[in-house]
């Protein structure tokens, strides 16, 4: 039986005997796409050469795509523990054709795999057409699909598109008949919901595109789209029409059966299985760095992963469990995805420490979700402000709050949910946009199509001479700049570091013949570098000659500032851990900042340590080298790499320090990333460098702050400098700084307590105690006392003192506590079943301005304004014990 990884090659290695590139995985947080949330299917990252808007240097590929569908137009998270065949992730497989081959070819290719390579019988398949799509019911007659196994579907079930804009066309679908002992029924039947008739593989003809207000135009190339999913075709060819029975979701459920000993395949399957599912899509996306939030992807991956600690718990855990199940998914997937077995520590612990907080409320959730939904029964509806106040106290997401009354059949009023959320955070809106590509790109593509992408010079040289092959105004290209315009300046070669990966752009100076720009930023776009330029003199016509000069002194501290940032790095995951991953960085003139996942504050001695091991491989002051190599060679020799980061058939490889026990092919290499930027040329030239702090940036990610060369040098002075005057205000050696201010406080304590003594000494009456006056009324000790200088919260000690001195009896105490009155009121233990400390005090506080208070019948407090009617206060009391 063929495991799940033999297939996958098997489906690759047939396409690419077919003419076909394999072409990588793109990541699920799609790079060229602002309105998908997740890649969704295998041709995400070829939407736009469908479009013919971006070409490549193949026009067949295949790839096995990593999916999740969990949010957005396809979303499947409800069906997934519930049926046979849906996953939150999954593994597509597909074939693509850019405006080379068509229907004719992709019909027989996919009938060959499927029936020769594959060898699954004939007899067993049906296949579906789009019910006006004559020819390719004639193409699979041809190829020998008898008539009445081909059927005609009119619905969007056989019109496929990605989302709600974008290329889409009318697709065929092969089915699979998994046998009448299992329910269900053909496609296009009332039970074509059944687990019987399984679609494997779905051919769309990608010929039309679809636009935001709904028009739909036929594209100039005709085009295909495959995908297959990989868990379905392994469980068929592994003898189950069961996803969940194939070989790598058998270890998996093996697994968290074990976790949670619990019975793989009893009763607690379904938990079992939508475990092994959420497992895998949260640990892809935590490996490209989602991490659980409140808001956009970030939220759907804790949905999933509460959703998944939620069946832990049902079986029974009462500890996380989640990060103890990740080893079994690297075993089973972490050849085929390396990033799984790299991200592995930050997975495990974003797990578990999502599940620590999760736990923490979960059981109050249930207990009010249960008093919430107990005189609910069948077809009632919970409101949705009790499901608002589970998800934002409990942290129960709204699907996990279905989830949980679903065997009940009560429902959810998801309206009122919505108009609860939306009430509290309007400002929340989806993290599905913002990361990709500038909408209007097309402008940037129609110049890569004509000149090509520019050629960057920057790595040996800040001055260079380039060609002018665009320039563009306004988003439109133009021939010509003059003086005082705006633009962006485009050429065949520029020394300009475009921004990208953390390094901000160059600026500098622009000159042709009779005419000049000053350069205040440069972007990068598609290959495309964009000189951001303000016209200074003349006029800038295309296809001038320029002189580029890149500003010298500022890009340096970029250097520097870049270089430090890879040592710092390195000396992070040496101080914490491997589990210390990049999730941003700053790199410009003035300063560096880096991101990085950590979940706890630095402490001074980490920080220290820190700083210490980058200056001491800034003073080896060793040769930075850079190397091109493949990405797969460049994590073989243990580079670090930024997951979720597309990189291209070759990345340069950035090596720097020794290290006797370091990395690389020389096993001594210290720092080993891969990266775009600008470095200097030995470490030395860093200077120094100082780190100014360390913070919060967001859950689980710390972000540290610092400076090298002269502005570290500056800053140490200024802070040299303040220490100074600061020890001299101390009259102490600026060595001594600190245990002199240690001093002080302590100082300051023993002060403070002892003024605190000689109050309570002072309104006890003196310095022996025992001096206040006391009367007796009623058969009971009272004593009544207005205080000056005393604040409320001593009132408290004092009566207690009190109560010790007289030993039975009353006491009311009234302190003018700056501008407010204090007044408190104390019974002995002994008296209180005849009078109550809060009647005491109800009867004294009027006639200080005051409204009440509370307490218990041995001691009550409360407070007033007017301090002048104290006497009326304690007669009133006295009044009280009278009676
Ligand atoms: N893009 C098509 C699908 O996802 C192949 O079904």
């Amino acid at each position: 039986m063929p495991s799940l990884n033999e297939i996958r090659s098997t489906f690759l290695n047939y396409f690419e005997k077919q003419g076909h590139s394999i072409v990588d995985s793109s990541p699920l947080v799609p790079r060229n796409d602002p309105t998908l949330m997740f890649t969704n299917s295998g041709m995400v990252q070829f939407k736009n050469c469908f479009t013919g808007v971006e070409k490549r240097d193949y026009v067949r590929a295949t790839t096995a795509q990593k999916c999740v569908r969990a949010g957005g137009k396809h979303n499947d998270l409800d069906n997934v523990g519930y049926t046979a065949r849906h996953h939150t992730f999954f593994e597509m497989l597909g074939n693509f054709s850019f405006g080379d081959y068509f229907k004719h070819q992709a019909i027989p290719f996919a009938w060959e795999l499927i029936t020769k390579e594959f060898d699954i019988p004939k007899e067993k398949l049906y296949t579906t057409v789009y019910h006006t799509d004559d020819e390719a019911f004639e193409i699979w007659k041809k190829v020998g699909v008898p008539e009445d196994r081909i059927i005609r579907i009119s619905t969007s079930d056989n019109f496929w598109q990605m989302g709600d804009t974008g290329p889409c066309g009318p697709c065929t679908e092969i089915f699979y008949d998994h046998g009448d002992h299992i329910w269900g029924g053909p496609p296009g039947s009332p039970e074509e919901d059944g687990d019987r008739f399984i679609e494997i593989w779905n051919l769309v003809f990608m010929q039309n595109e679809k636009f935001a207000d709904g028009s739909m135009v036929d594209l100039d190339m005709q085009s295909i789209d495959t995908g297959m999913g990989l868990e379905r075709i392994a469980a068929l060819l592994q003898g189950t029409h069961d996803n969940y029975e194939t070989d790598l979701f058998k270890a998996l459920i093996e697994a968290s059966a074990n976790a949670t000993s619990s019975d793989p395949y009893g009763d607690q399957n379904v938990q079992h299985r939508v475990i092994a599912d959420h497992l895998r899509s949260c640990s892809f996306l935590i490996a490209e760095g989602v991490l659980p939030s409140n808001e956009g992807r970030g939220y759907v991956l804790r949905r999933i992963m509460r959703r998944a600690m939620r069946q832990a718990s049902l079986l029974g855990a009462k500890d996380p469990v989640m990060h103890k199940l990740v080893p079994a998914l690297v075993q089973q997937m972490g050849v085929a995805y390396p990033e799984l077995g790299q991200g592995q520590a930050l997975i495990e612990e974003t797990f578990e420490q999502e599940e620590t907080r999760f736990l923490k409320t979960l059981d109050r959730g249930l207990k009010l979700l249960d008093d919430a939904s107990g005189d609910l029964g069948k077809g009632d509806t919970l409101s949705g402000e009790t499901a608002f106040k589970l998800y934002d106290t409990y942290g129960f997401p709204l699907d996990l709050t279905q989830d949980a009354l679903r065997a009940k059949e009560i429902n959810v009023d998801t309206d009122g949910f919505d108009a609860a959320m939306k009430a509290q955070k309007e400002q929340s809106r989806a993290g599905g946009i913002g990361l990709g590509e500038a909408a209007d790109v097309k402008v940037y593509f129609d110049i890569l199509d004509a000149a090509g992408s520019t050629e960057f010079l920057g790595y040996e040289t800040e001055k260079a001479e380039g060609q002018i092959v665009a320039i563009v105004k306004d988003g439109a290209q133009v021939d010509t700049a003059v003086k005082g315009d705006s633009v962006q300046i485009i050429l065949n070669q520029t020394p300009f570091y475009g921004e990208s990966g953390g390094q901000i752009g160059d600026t500098g100076v622009l000159t042709v013949e009779g005419g000049a720009a000053k350069i205040t930023d440069t972007k990068k776009v598609e290959g495309l570098f964009l000189h951001l330029a303000k016209i200074t003199e003349g006029e800038i016509a295309l296809d001038a000659g320029a002189e580029l000069a890149v500003d010298h002194a500022r890009r340096s501290q970029i250097r520097a500032n870049h270089s430090a940032t890879h040592l710092l790095h390195e000396a992070l995951r040496n101080a914490l851990g491997d589990h210390v991953a990049q999730k941003g960085s700053l790199n410009a003139d003035d300063r560096l900042r880096f991101d990085f996942s950590h979940n706890k504050g630095l402490s001074g001695e980490e920080l220290v340590k820190v700083g210490a091991e980058v200056n001491e491989f800034i003073r080896q002051n060793t040769p930075v080298t850079t190397r091109i190599m493949t990405p797969d060679d460049a994590r073989a020799i243990g580079a670090q790499a930024l997951f979720g980061e597309k990189y291209g058939e070759e990345v340069r490889v950035v090596s720097m320090g020794r290290a006797p026990t370091g990395k690389g092919s020389d096993g001594e290499t210290y720092s080993l990333e891969l990266c775009g930027g600008t470095h200097v040329k030995q470490t030395g030239d860093i200077g120094t460098f100082v780190i100014l702090g360390d913070s919060a940036s967001s859950a689980g990610v710390r972000r540290i702050e610092a400076l090298t060369g002269a502005a570290a040098l500056e800053h140490l002075e200024t802070e040299a400098g303040r220490m100074a005057d600061v020890a001299a205000a101390l009259k102490a050696q600026p060595v001594d700084v600190l245990d002199r201010l240690k001093a002080l406080m302590d100082e300051r304590k023993a002060l403070q307590n002892e003024i605190s003594n000689l109050k309570q000494q002072v309104a006890m009456g003196g310095g022996s105690g025992g001096g206040v006056e006391t009367k007796e009324i009623g058969g009971k000790t009272f004593l009544g006392q207005a205080l000056q200088g005393v604040s409320g919260k001593d009132l408290r000690g004092l009566i207690d003192a009190h109560k010790q001195n007289i030993g039975s009896g009353v006491i009311l105490l009234i302190a003018d506590d700056g501008g407010k009155v204090a007044v408190a009121a104390g019974v002995t233990d002994d008296l209180t079943a005849e009078i109550s400390a809060v009647d005491v005090l109800k009867a004294a506080v009027p006639a200080v301005g005051g409204k009440g208070g509370g307490g218990r019948p041995d001691m009550a407090q409360g407070g007033g304004k007017d301090f002048a009617g104290a006497d009326e206060a304690i007669k009133a009391a006295e009044q009280l014990l009278e009676g």
